[in-house]
């Protein structure tokens, strides 16, 4: 493989826009394409589609290595192809793999028999990859069937911390023959070797040294996906379930979850009890798992109470509103924070979705706020009832509770006292466990007791 190499990135969605920012960062030259021309001429333009921390300024700094368009044919110069479009959930649970499909498809009308790499990257059923192969060797047949190779490179990055996530990996898994991981091992040099420099706005790590390259079957990589992400799902949903018994025994999960965490075994991060995960990934992938498994009759027990009891969650936080509110009926409910976590305007799968469906069916008077995600929700949750605040301060004000539903730093750093002054009861349901010290109100948490404070007592009365 030369050095730069030509690349094509089919998809511009997060996973598409960070890998086409990455490689292009270590020194290839990338065209980004989508079907979508709105998205490309946004780019054209210099604008980001999605909000994602640092993303602007790595796509803004390549310059001529990293180009933009519609035009598929762009994929005959390339020595890599990456696929990166949507498998959102169908009907069934099942990911809609019409997109995958779609840009197989027209990258096989132009494939010339140069040696090329199609590397899939979306999170697609275990199996996909050998379909994908197997649909680009029917339509080059004619000229030279065993000279492309599919490759499954899945991707691990979070929403919100992906430019970190992606330029220094834990792992790069790739799955596919032996001749294709070699020439992905080529272009991914610069990242295993870790030598580019780091990008604005996302410095290297101290602690990080390289990324592990695991090698390995088309099906196994495909497979790590899956597991990785429902692993993480079944942590949360574990620290949650524990943290109902916390509540009733005089526990503290946020101590327990420490305590278990502690042992290398087990490991500290993904045990926050709440309100659950949400996003475009846990719950598919989960449900992915469990309709893979059950085409071949096969339970996955674990993973269904992995689901019940993220969903269950969202119905405790309504159940500590209710115990302290009676009926919440014509009171004023304020949600901060709609996005599905922070650093992020991705609404996808949100409890707060659930959160407001769930007070409006109740009749409460629902006021939502979030720093960024109020425009998006604007436009996809019109079918929910609530009053967007234009400020914490709005948010606030003549409330007769507060959620606490999304942990963005400007909640975690405001001032509250002054603002739980202008609330009608000073009641607050701090769904993300992240309030530390005690405040001028009457603060429930999810599987222990909230910090107490003197106005504590006099909160609770007044609720
Ligand atoms: C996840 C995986 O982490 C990532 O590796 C994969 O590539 C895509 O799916 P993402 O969905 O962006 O990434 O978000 P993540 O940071 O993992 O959080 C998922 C959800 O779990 C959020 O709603 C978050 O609030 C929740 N969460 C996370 C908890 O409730 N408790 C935790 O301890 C951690």
């Amino acid at each position: 493989l030369n050095h730069p190499a030509n690349v094509a990135v089919i998809g511009t969605g997060y996973v598409g826009l960070g890998t086409a920012g990455l490689l292009a960062h270590i020194g290839h030259r990338v065209t980004g394409i989508d079907i979508d021309q709105n998205k490309i001429d946004m780019l054209l333009r210099g604008e980001v589609p999605i909000h994602e921390p640092g993303l602007d300024d790595l796509l803004s700094s390549q310059g001529d290595r990293l180009t933009w368009t519609t035009d598929y044919s762009a994929v005959r110069d390339a020595d890599v192809i990456f696929i990166c479009v949507g498998t959102p959930p169908g009907l069934d649970g099942t990911p809609d793999l019409q997109y995958v499909v779609s840009a197989a498809a027209s990258i096989a009308e132009y494939l010339n028999g140069n040696a090329k790499v199609i590397v899939n990257k979306s999170t697609v059923p275990i199996g996909t990859g050998d379909y994908v192969q197997r649909l680009l060797e029917d339509h080059t047949r004619a000229f030279d069937p065993t000279r492309h190779f599919v490759v499954s490179n899945p991707e691990f990055l979070r929403e919100g911390t992906a430019l970190g996530d992606s330029l220094y990996p834990d792992r790069i898994v790739l799955g596919g023959q032996m001749e294709a991981l070699e020439i992905m091992t080529q272009l991914y040099a610069p990242l295993i070797d870790q030598t580019f420099s780091p990008p604005k706005g996302a410095p290297r790590p101290e602690w990080f040294t390289r990324p592990a390259v695991i090698k390995t079957s088309l099906q196994s990589a495909e497979m790590i996906k899956y597991a990785a992400n429902a692993f993480l799902a079944l942590k949360i949903s574990f620290a949650n379930e524990i943290s109902g018994l916390c509540e009733r025994v005089g526990a503290d999960i946020e101590e327990v979850a420490a305590g278990i965490g502690m042992d290398q075994r087990i490991g500290q991060r993904f045990l926050q009890a709440g309100l659950g995960w949400g996003g475009s990934c846990f719950g598919k992938d989960t449900q992915g798992l469990i309709s893979a498994g059950r085409e071949h009759q096969y339970e996955m027990p674990i993973l269904q109470a992995a689901i019940d009891i993220n969903y269950r969650q969202r119905r405790v936080i309504i159940d500590k509103l209710l115990r302290h509110l009676k009926t919440v009926k014509g009171k004023r409910v304020t949600v901060l924070g709609m996005a599905f976590k922070p650093n992020t305007d991705d609404l996808r799968d949100a409890p707060t979705h659930d959160l407001i469906s769930q007070l409006n069916r109740l009749g409460a008077s629902v006021t939502a706020h979030d720093p960024i995600a109020m425009k998006r929700a604007e436009r996809e949750w019109t079918h929910l009832n609530y009053t967007p605040a234009s400020s914490i301060q709005e948010a606030f004000e003549r409330a007769d509770a507060v959620i606490l539903a999304t942990e963005w730093d400007d909640y975690m750093t405001m001032d509250w006292n002054p603002l739980l002054a202008t609330m009608r009861r000073p009641l607050v349901i701090d769904a993300r466990n992240v309030i530390r010290s005690p405040i001028n109100a009457l603060v429930e948490q999810v599987g222990r007791d909230a910090p107490r404070g003197e106005r504590r007592r006099a909160g609770a009365e007044r609720a």
